[in-house]
């Protein structure tokens, strides 16, 4: 089995779990760390008990510890040069989402990753998840016929600090990315257009807006709308979101904590005004690990069979497209071809 030799960018809390799965992984040895801030870095080798130099800029990091791999788990800002100098150096990348901070700065670095041959993977740990895979099996088996519509809803009043609290568009940039790559996901259609409105909400402790609504049409002919906000207090949904999705044979309904649940139209009565419904809860569907070890292990999985893995940058650029359509429509109050 090769032996990975891995560079963590970014010493701030995500980096824990990145550096916990690596820690534990057969054939992954992290060779050093690397953060803007050096105290930063030196507490989390501390705390993680790694015996490890500990650098501020990543091409030192790279030139001294002949890393192959490099963890970005930096902020967003921070990933289109933290993983263009990875790639640029040889090394492969597996990144915290979002990809970048504009759709034209993610679209860079998957021109580096073509050009270099080094794959980069995003973490979109809500794919790793029983419930959702149920779901999306039940869709791609056609268990709800032809999709019409999905529905969903994300309202968590979530208090960070930091980054978030500073940034433009907090929900739809660093959040809704999870929920458009799962409505991917369970559809298995990319988005052609999208209108977003951006509010904020009376009292919300964000600088940016973070409260949106979204209508997305899909390229199966469907329609995904999203409501959430990042500072509706009461009332939170899942952080996998609730989601409705509706097709020709019958609807289906998660709430992003238990199981998802179909109603399908029940062809064996005679037809009412409302059809007769047979309700099916759906078994969970994924023996893996879950969330961000779920991804992580998906991830050195291609990256040792030679393949793209699920979350490859140039399948999450379609995601991120998704994004930065909604963040333009805001601005311009304009529908947004994606295609
Ligand atoms: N997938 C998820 O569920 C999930 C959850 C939380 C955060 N995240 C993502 O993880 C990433 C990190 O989030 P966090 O909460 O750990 O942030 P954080 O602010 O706690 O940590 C980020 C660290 O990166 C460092 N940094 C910034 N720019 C750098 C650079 N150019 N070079 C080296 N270090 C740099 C900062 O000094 C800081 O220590 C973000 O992209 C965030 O969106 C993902």
């Amino acid at each position: 089995m090769t032996k990975h030799r891995i560079v963590v960018a970014g010493c701030g809390g995500m980096a824990n779990r990145w550096v916990d799965y690596a820690k534990a992984r057969e054939g992954a040895e992290i060779v050093g760390l690397v953060d803007l801030y050096e105290a930063s870095a030196l507490k989390l080798a501390e705390r993680k008990e790694l015996n490890v130099p500990v650098f501020t800029d990543l091409t030192a990091a790279l030139n001294e510890t002949k890393a192959d791999l490099v963890f970005d788990v930096t902020i967003p800002a921070s990933h289109k040069a933290i993983v263009t100098t990875a790639l640029e150096a040889g090394c492969n990348v597996f990144g915290e989402k979002p990809m970048a901070e504009s759709l034209a700065d993610a679209r860079e670095i998957t021109e580096v990753s073509n050009r270099t041959g080094k794959r980069y993977s995003v973490m979109q740990n809500r794919r790793y998840n029983p419930r959702i895979r149920a779901l999306n099996k039940l869709v791609a088996e056609g268990g709800l016929g032809q999709l019409g519509a999905v529905h969903t809803d994300f309202f968590i009043g979530a208090h960070f600090g930091g980054f978030r609290d500073e940034m433009a568009s907090p929900l739809i940039i660093d959040m809704a990315i999870h929920t458009f790559d799962q409505a991917r996901f369970i559809t298995g259609a990319d988005a052609v257009s999208v209108y977003c409105h951006e509010h904020n909400m009376p009292g919300s402790w964000y600088k940016g807006d973070a409260s949106a609504v979204c209508i997305f049409e899909m390229s199966d002919g469907s329609v995904f709308t999203y409501r959430g906000s990042w500072s509706a207090e009461g009332f939170g949904t899942a952080w996998d979101a609730d989601w409705r999705v509706i097709g020709s044979k019958g609807t289906a309904r998660w709430d992003g904590r238990t199981d998802a649940v179909a109603e399908l139209v029940d062809t064996s009565g005679k037809p009412g005004f409302t059809a007769n419904t047979v309700s099916h809860t759906l078994a969970p569907d994924w023996d893996g690990r879950l969330e961000h070890e779920g991804c992580l292990d998906e991830m050195f999985a291609a990256l040792e069979a030679g393949r793209p893995a699920e979350t490859d940058s140039l399948d999450n650029i379609r995601s991120m497209a998704m994004v930065f359509g909604a963040v333009e429509s805001a601005k311009t109050g304009r529908k947004v071809n994606l295609s």
